[in-house]
């Protein structure tokens, strides 16, 4: 199990078709709350309950927003899925997708007045999958999930490409695995006593840290939340190719290159372009500047706040490089990954780093 190469099959041919991926109920995964307690199990990183459901290794929480996302959400032609594998920009993504949709109503260059000032990514842009609602309810109610809020909605997700509800337009930001893997590693060190506070997360017996090196044989092995890494970038990666007016695949190290180009080609997808007006005027160097990873870790919301299952909104800012893996990984372990992923990706096009350049 683990370093798998392909989507799991039919995926292409229902996504065509437009129906359900993976249906196997009336309700696509409706019968996710009965079979969880019976999925494969196992030890993986973080340390907390984690179950292989349709190629992927995915905490409870997970599993039931799944369901529950499959069954109460329902989809509008204007929605925007900001998408991820946990660690890779999805905080930066968030701020930069939330600031160029309503730079209208709240323009970057009103300094303190931007909601950005007074709230976390996280809180201005929910994940579809876990929210405070659905984890006091135990997911167990049946309202329309997010229907309150009006249009065009912006939403968050770590879940895989072939387990999210279709008909949403959707925005996956990708990183090379070394780094998303010290990502996760240190931001766990941080959270993991928090999470397991939740209701939901933790296991049947208490589980301790893994050592670095531990973590990084299961991360190898794919035994993460949301592993393996390259199946979830790759799901995305070859649904980008097929359908590009649909799925925009970005890259956190491009957007460090270029931010304002990255940000230009978000906004022009989630149909909000920039236009030369607002070119000339400097509204795209406003937003990269607001959204930028020193001004968001150094407001004063961020360094003491806390959102998302009780998490510090300081955890989710770090230092934001390229290359950090270093600071963790020895040469070979770094080669040994490169390997696992190399062999794991051997027919596909999708490449990590910054994309390649194409003569
Ligand atoms: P590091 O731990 O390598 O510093 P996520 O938002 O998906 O949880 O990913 C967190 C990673 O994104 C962390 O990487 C964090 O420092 C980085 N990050 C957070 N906000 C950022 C921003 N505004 N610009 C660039 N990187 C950011």
């Amino acid at each position: 199990m683990g370093g798998g190469t392909t989507a799991p099959a039919g995926v292409a041919a229902a996504e065509e078709e437009g129906v359900a991926k993976a249906v196997t109920t009336a309700t696509p995964h409706a019968d996710i709350p009965n079979i969880m307690s019976s999925l494969p199990t196992g030890p993986g990183f973080p340390p907390y309950q984690l179950s292989y459901y349709g190629g992927f290794w995915l905490s409870g929480l997970f599993l039931k927003g799944i369901a529950a996302s499959h069954a109460r959400f329902k989809p509008r032609p204007t929605d925007v899925l900001l998408t991820s594998f946990p660690k890779s920009g999805t905080t930066w993504l968030k701020a930069l997708a939330f600031s160029a949709l309503n730079r209208a109503a709240h323009p970057p260059s009103s300094a303190g007045h931007h909601p950005l000032y007074r709230s976390s990514p996280h809180d201005l842009v929910s994940f579809l999958e876990v929210s405070p609602e659905l984890i006091a309810t135990d997911y167990a109610g049946e309202d329309e999930l997010y229907g309150e809020l009006p249009s065009p909605r912006l939403l968050a997700s770590h879940l895989p490409y072939s387990l999210l509800p279709n008909g949403i337009k959707i925005v996956y930001v990708c990183r090379d695995p070394k780094d998303t893997l010290v990502s996760l590693w240190h931001f766990h060190e941080k959270t993991t006593a928090v999470l397991l506070g939740v209701p939901g997360v933790a296991g049947a017996s208490p589980p301790t840290m893994p050592t670095f090196e531990e973590a990084f044989e299961l991360f190898c092995e794919g035994r993460c939340i949301s592993g393996p890494h390259w199946r979830h970038a790759l799901e995305f990666w070859e649904a980008s190719r097929r359908r590009p007016d649909q799925v925009l695949f970005l890259r956190y190290e491009d957007m460090l290159l270029d931010p304002a180009g990255n940000l230009r080609t978000l906004a022009a997808f989630m149909g909000c372009p920039f236009s030369p007006e607002e070119e000339a005027a400097g509204v795209v160097h406003h937003v990269v500047e607001l959204c930028s990873l020193a001004k968001l870790k150094g407001l004063e919301v961020n360094r003491s706040g806390s959102t998302l299952l009780g998490l510090k909104n300081e955890v989710f800012f770090r230092k934001g490089t390229v290359g950090d893996w270093s600071s963790c990984m020895t040469p070979a372990m770094a080669a040994r990954l490169d390997g696992v992923v190399k062999e794991a990706l051997k027919g596909s096009t999708l490449t990590f780093g910054p994309a390649p350049v194409i003569n």
